[in-house]
């Protein structure tokens, strides 16, 4: 039985593809800060989760849970990042900037590290990491969290160039880039091409298995990329 682990599968997006990752045999570590919701989670299967009451921003107890989980595990084939936070924050109330910044960005880091580090001592394994369609601009009401999405793109298209000097080729980086899913980083109702969790867990899981490089979820947000990325900043400011 292959073992996974998802950061951040407390609820949203992590949960449903730790779900999925059951349904196909996985044995799937869980973590996130809500350990009732792990509980819970735990519960419907015993035997194919294990938990961990784990929060990111504390990079010591990152360090910690993976060695003790390499240790107990041995092999670990695939490592899904998806513990993240946003806020709208035009008055950017630096509370919230640094929370954001020591999650998607420092918490991030130092698990696509020990992840990457991992498959390379083992020769083989799978990083994906849930970044996010905001990493392709500035915003003025979250900019901690579009600046700490480009970071994480740019960090996954590096640990991508280096898994290519791996011998073997069985190192894979995943980055998805999600518009906007229905889950409760997403509030509010004024959202354009909101896709429902099921669909963009779906289409995020089938991206997985096929170990794409890099995918925008759902599909039509490949327009709104391209458009992202060719509009100028004089024009982009009436917008962001
Ligand atoms: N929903 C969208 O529209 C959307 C769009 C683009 C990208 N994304 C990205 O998708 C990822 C998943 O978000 P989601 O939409 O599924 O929302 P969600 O339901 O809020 O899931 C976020 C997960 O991250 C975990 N998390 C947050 N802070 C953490 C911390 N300090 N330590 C450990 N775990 C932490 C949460 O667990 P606890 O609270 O229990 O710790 C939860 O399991 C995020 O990185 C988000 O930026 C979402």
């Amino acid at each position: 039985m292959p073992n996974a682990i998802v950061f951040g599968a407390t609820s949203g997006i992590g949960k449903k593809l730790a779900q999925f990752l059951v349904n196909d045999n996985y044995h799937v570590i869980i973590t996130g800060r809500r350990f009732e919701l792990l509980e819970e989670i735990k519960a419907v299967n015993p035997n194919a989760y294990s938990i961990k009451e784990l929060d990111v921003q504390n990079i010591g107890d990152i360090e910690a849970f993976f060695y003790e989980t390499v240790n107990k595990f041995k092999e670990v084939s695939l490592i899904i990042h998806t513990a993240g936070i946003g806020y709208e924050n035009p008055e950017l109330d630096w509370q919230k900037e640094q929370d954001t910044i020591k999650t998607n960005v420092l918490g991030a880091t130092r698990i696509y590290d020990l992840a990457f580090i991992l498959f390379k001592t083992q020769g083989f394994g799978h990083l994906v990491s849930i970044s996010s369609i905001a990493s392709l601009r500035g915003n003025r009401h979250s900019p901690a969290y579009f600046a700490s999405k480009a970071f994480q793109v740019n960090y996954l298209e590096s640990l991508y160039f280096k898994s290519k000097e791996i011998k073997g080729k069985k190192v894979f980086v995943t980055d998805i880039r999600p518009g906007f899913v229905d889950t409760r980083m997403a509030l509010g109702d004024d959202f354009f091409w909101m896709a429902s969790l099921e669909k963009a867990s779906k289409q995020i899981y089938s991206a997985i298995k096929r170990k794409k490089r890099r995918v925008y979820i759902s599909k039509r947000w490949i327009l709104i990329a391209w458009v992202l990325k060719v509009v100028p900043s004089w024009l982009m400011k009436k917008v962001m």
